[in-house]
């Protein structure tokens, strides 16, 4: 689709329609019954239900867990605080078939109110994370057990993790206006301000950016995606760049993203495999912004996000990795290997993208239902054993040269 997505301007999911009802045979009469109001929002879940199940190359979640008993349920549901409905929910998973999940929450009372259909799909992406559990309290754990996983720098490029926060008193992005886009940011520039050595750094936001900075950016891999066509179908990207923008600290190992998919992300990231170094950092840029910001939480959920993938610990540790012969025959059989321990395997340009000159980025899966050092943990451990299996195989394939 590529274009800016409002609620009003998609009014059904792309599909053949059925032709206008023609015109009725027999006079009105002359009291008619009052005729039931056409709800747009109900009309395009509705038909939106039947698209998903009409695509067979359609697997994502929401396809999985939205049931024609779940979508009568929720059809006419809509949240007390935003007035968000089961539309704002699906819009993106409808639009774009290829989802791998489909949903987003418009709000925070979203993931209480839509429970019977995210429920499910959070609890299949985070391993089991069932309706009764509850997320730990927050836990970085001693960030000095983890070392570099990589020491001859032979296998990974580089070492990234990230957290999101929402920032609490705003919306979350289909229900921000403008304003409150411009007060996110001048909250966020404060904290930055605020930032000790060597966090210490420059905001950059998008509006107003010279190309030279923004090539710069893009170079260095630091700009998020514009037009993002998941966030664009759920309606994450209006006033686009209001209130967006980059901060980064001077020796570009500590970012932060303002107004993407969360209010924030906030990043750390440097060359190589030392994810000792690059976790330290985030706890303390964490620990930093939290003097200054209060984010958003839930009892049951952790950190609060836009994207149910991202709730609980909101942590994606992940490295851009080279392994050449276990990745020989591609993305499926790597990631078949990763499963075993819960990691998710990505193209090196991003979701969404191709690996490429064999680069592929590996990440822990899941982030609700454990702490943060165990989300860490599971990325670490997993990797450690990918590079061993790797050398195995290395080994294997020098003695078949013997
Ligand atoms: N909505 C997209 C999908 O279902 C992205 C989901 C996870 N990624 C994210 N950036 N929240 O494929």
């Amino acid at each position: 689709m590529g274009i800016f997505v409002s609620k009003k301007k998609i009014e059904e999911p792309a599909q053949p329609e059925d032709p206008e009802p023609s015109a009725p045979e027999e006079p009105a009469p002359s009291a008619p019954e009052p005729q039931e109001t056409v709800n747009p929002d109900v009309e395009y879940v509705v038909s939106g239900f039947e698209k998903l199940q009409a695509d067979p190359a359609c697997h994502s979640l929401l396809k999985k867990h939205l049931s024609k008993e779940v979508l009568d349920k929720l059809k006419e549901t809509k949240t007390s605080s935003f007035n968000s409905s089961l539309r704002d929910v699906i819009q993106s998973g409808v639009e774009n078939l290829d989802s791998g999940i489909g949903v987003y929450a418009p709000d925070a009372e979203a993931y209480v109110v839509f429970s019977l259909l995210l429920d499910p799909i959070i609890e299949e992406y985070h391993g089991g994370f069932a309706p009764t559990h509850n997320h730990p309290a927050p836990d970085f754990g001693d960030t000095n057990n983890f070392g570099d996983l990589d020491p001859d720098a032979k296998y990974i490029v580089s070492t990234r993790i990230r957290c999101g926060r929402s920032v609490e008193g705003f919306p979350f992005n289909p229900n921000m206006n403008q304003t409150q886009y411009q007060d996110l940011e001048k909250l966020a520039e404060t904290s930055f301000a605020s930032l000790p050595e060597p966090l210490a750094g420059t905001y950059y936001p998008l509006l107003g950016m010279t190309d030279e900075t923004k090539n710069q950016l893009i170079e260095d891999h630091f700009l998020f995606k514009e037009g993002d066509r998941f966030l664009q179908a759920a309606n994450a990207s209006r006033f686009w760049p209001t209130g967006r923008g980059i901060f980064h600290n001077k020796d570009k190992k500590f970012l932060v993203w303002v107004g993407e998919e969360d209010h924030l992300r906030i990043i750390s990231m440097q060359e190589g495999g030392n994810v000792g170094e690059v976790y330290s950092r985030l706890v303390q840029g964490i620990q930093a912004m939290e003097k200054t910001l209060k984010f958003s939480q839930s009892a049951r959920f952790g950190w609060l996000t836009f994207c149910p993938t991202n709730l609980g610990t909101t942590i994606r540790a992940s490295v851009h990795i080279k392994l050449p012969l276990l990745a020989a025959s591609g993305m499926e059989k790597l990631q078949a290997v990763a499963d075993k321990f819960q990691l998710q395997v990505r193209g090196s340009s991003g979701e969404h993208s191709e690996a490429v000159g064999g680069k592929y980025d590996i990440s822990n899966r899941e982030r609700l239902g454990l702490t943060e050092y165990e989300a860490v943990e599971k990325m670490y451990k997993g990797v450690e054993e990918l590079i061993r299996m790797e050398k195995e195989a290395e080994n294997k394939d020098d003695k078949k040269e013997e």
